[in-house]
């Protein structure tokens, strides 16, 4: 692959024929020049059952090819037909509560139901054999989103036989889930059911596996199609869009070996500077799932972010920066949902590339506009993204604590790996998304940040990373419970107590702390005792007063800190530049509210920076900048909202 992507979902069964002819003849004037196509058209393709309508798509797939559009191909398999519930009353999905669903939405499927996987097989194979030699076609992009799930008898089946492969013998389940607490005790597989809807609290070893056990079904489900299809088309590439989510059970670190090229789609939950930061966040995840190689922005919105609560309208130059960040941080292209605004349907207010009021928008000129600048980065491809710093990121840890009950309903694993991951941001400085128990050798700082969940093997390495000279930080509620979500006993963090000098006798949820050195906390502290470790700062006030709240412990070679509490962001990015500046990473001290990207390969180096503030600034930068094919000398003056591109 040697050009960026541009270009997004295109869903021509929405619209006429003479549509269509626009639509290529705009994407040519936007530099689009991939597309996916067919996501959601299953009705259109397969009207009945084993009737195949591919006429309208030869005509689209012919068009596209005309116009110079690549088609990312999508097996249609998200949203099954009307007819395909009819026949199959047991494919449709049961909740935790026993209610079946019925068509009218998408996404109204069982994927543990036979019926269901054939005629997803089905589907793929029919557009396989239809479009292989197709000169448009150019990947293929499998089913859309993964992450439903069913607690449906299918389902319940499925996961029986999953856990009798984990655990073997039911003794060790028992003793895993520990079933001896409220008589839950199993004799017999087939008295385990899904963590259905039930008096009071759910087993929450037990929700925690089912999850487990629906990220790989859906990954076997995604692997029938991808063998249908690699048997077809065995020089293509083949995906589908990971979506991050708190419902998602998908493990997405072990998929993205699944992959042929890692896909994302991102939608920042918050407005203002918090989705400047979600992005660059999304995107270091993104390239932590794709190995540290290139990937690819499948989704994001043209002209919005939606909060939760309504959509605030990107402003000028918002959508160009979102697509810059993302393209720093390794993604091959920028591609968005969807390409033309909907008419009707569920999502016609989503936004689009060409939107409602047609291409006299300032929506399809800012499209237009960065769509025909990318081939000027196309460069940037193939090089490598710059981080010295590296996050610990689990989905299992985060699945587990999304379980009730825990000391305080306020700790959220992906408010404390965000919040680790904005001072870095905040500071200009490059980090990785890692998994536990990956190589942490190159890294000369590791953040764990609220990892409640870790295997004895990825503990194990962290205390080797440390020992071998690596600099580490642990926030609060790390370390402790087993990969059963069993506490490790004998004082909290069982996990880190060695590595980090300490042993924490008791929690103590709070809504405010204070420090002795004037710094705050709020939702979370703990009753620290030293073991080996010196206090760096202590609590001020209430049952804590004078205990440890922030430790620091040389160990081996290395150092290793400890924060008990959730700092403020100007004590964490206080905190964090001790860390950093003991650990001699580089910390460039830029002006507030500019992103900076550094990129390298053999000889050359690229430093994208975006300045997301409303200040015109000048930054220390010589090259040549790629957007405006310039060469600047520093300092480089960003206008607000501007951005660029050095190489030197
Ligand atoms: C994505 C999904 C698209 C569309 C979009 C709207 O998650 O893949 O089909 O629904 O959200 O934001």
């Amino acid at each position: 692959m040697t050009k960026l992507y541009f270009g997004g979902d295109y869903n021509p069964e929405q619209w006429s024929p003479e549509v269509w002819k626009e639509d290529v003849a705009l994407m040519r004037q936007a530099g689009v020049n991939l597309v996916t196509v067919g996501v959601f058209a299953w009705s259109s393709l397969e009207p009945e059952p084993g009737r195949y309508e591919f006429g309208w798509l030869d005509q689209v797939m012919d068009l596209l090819h005309e116009g110079g559009v690549q088609v990312d191909l999508a097996t249609p398999t998200a949203s099954p037909p009307p007819w395909f519930g009819l026949r199959h009353p047991d494919a449709l999905p049961v909740n935790a509560s026993g209610v079946r669903l019925t068509h009218g939405s998408r996404d109204t499927y069982c994927a543990c139901a036979p019926a269901y996987r054939e005629a997803a097989v089905g589907i793929a194979k029919a557009l396989g054999e239809r479009y292989a030699e197709h000169p448009a076609l150019a990947m293929w992009h499998v089913h859309n989103e993964y992450g439903t799930t069913c607690h449906c008898d299918h389902a319940a089946a499925a996961f029986r036989r999953w856990l009798q492969h984990r655990y073997g013998e039911l003794d060790r389940l028992n003793a895993a889930w520990t079933t001896a607490f409220w008589s839950q005790g199993y004799a017999d597989w087939e008295e385990i059911q899904p963590p259905r809807t039930t008096q009071y609290l759910v087993n929450p070893t037990q929700a925690l596996d089912f999850r487990r056990f629906w990220s790989d079904e859906l990954l076997e489900a995604f692997r029938e199609q991808k063998a249908v299809l690699r048997g077809l088309t065995p020089k293509l590439p083949i995906t589908t869009n990971f979506v991050f989510g708190g419902w998602v059970p998908v493990d997405h670190s072990r998929w993205g070996s699944e992959v042929d090229l890692v896909a994302i789609d991102h939608y920042p939950g918050s407005a203002g500077r918090g989705a400047e930061e979600q992005t660059a966040f999304g995107a270091d995840l993104a390239r932590s799932w794709a190995g540290g190689k290139s990937w690819l922005l499948m989704e994001q919105a043209a002209g919005s972010v939606n909060d939760g609560h309504r959509l605030h309208t990107k402003e000028p130059g918002r959508m160009a920066r979102h697509s810059l960040s993302h393209l720093a941080r390794g993604s091959r292209g920028a591609l968005f949902f969807q390409w033309r605004a909907s008419r009707g349907g569920a999502e016609m207010f989503h936004s689009a590339m060409v939107p409602h009021a047609g291409p006299d928008s300032r929506r399809f000129r800012e499209i237009a506009e960065f769509g025909t600048a990318l081939p000027r980065l196309a460069e940037l491809d193939g090089s490598e993204v710059e981080a010295e710093v590296a996050i610990l990121w689990d989905a299992e840890a985060w699945w587990v604590m999304q379980a009730t009950h825990l000391p305080s309903e306020d700790l959220d694993y992906l408010t404390a790996v965000q919040a680790a991951h904005r001072q870095f941001w905040t500071a200009g400085i490059g980090v990785d998304l890692a998994g536990p128990g990956a190589d942490l050798s190159a890294y000369r700082v590791v953040v764990v940040p609220s990892l409640y969940l870790v295997s004895d093997a990825a503990a194990e390495s962290i205390a080797r990373y440390v020992e071998g000279g690596g600099h580490l930080l642990v926030t609060y509620f790390s370390g402790i419970v087993d990969q059963d979500a069993q506490v490790r006993l004998g004082g909290y963090p069982g996990a880190f107590r060695d590595v980090l000098g300490i042993r924490v006798e008791e929690f103590h949820p709070v809504a405010e702390v204070e420090l002795a050195s004037g710094g705050r906390g709020g939702l979370w502290s703990e009753h620290v005792h030293l073991a080996g470790a010196e206090a760096v700062d202590r609590y001020a006030g209430g049952v804590l007063d004078g205990s440890p709240a922030i430790t620091r412990h040389e160990y081996g070679e290395g150092v290793a800190w400890y924060v008990s509490t959730q700092l403020d962001d100007a004590g964490y990015g206080e905190l964090v530049g001790q860390v950093v500046r003991g650990a001699g990473v580089a910390q460039p001290g830029l002006p507030a509210g500019v992103e900076v990207v550094r990129r390298k390969a053999e000889q050359v180096t690229w430093t994208v920076l975006i300045n997301h503030s409303e200040e015109d600034v000048a930054i220390p930068v010589t090259g040549f900048e790629l957007l405006s094919g310039v060469e600047v000398v520093s300092p480089l003056r960003l206008a607000a909202g501007a951005q660029a591109v050095v190489r030197a």
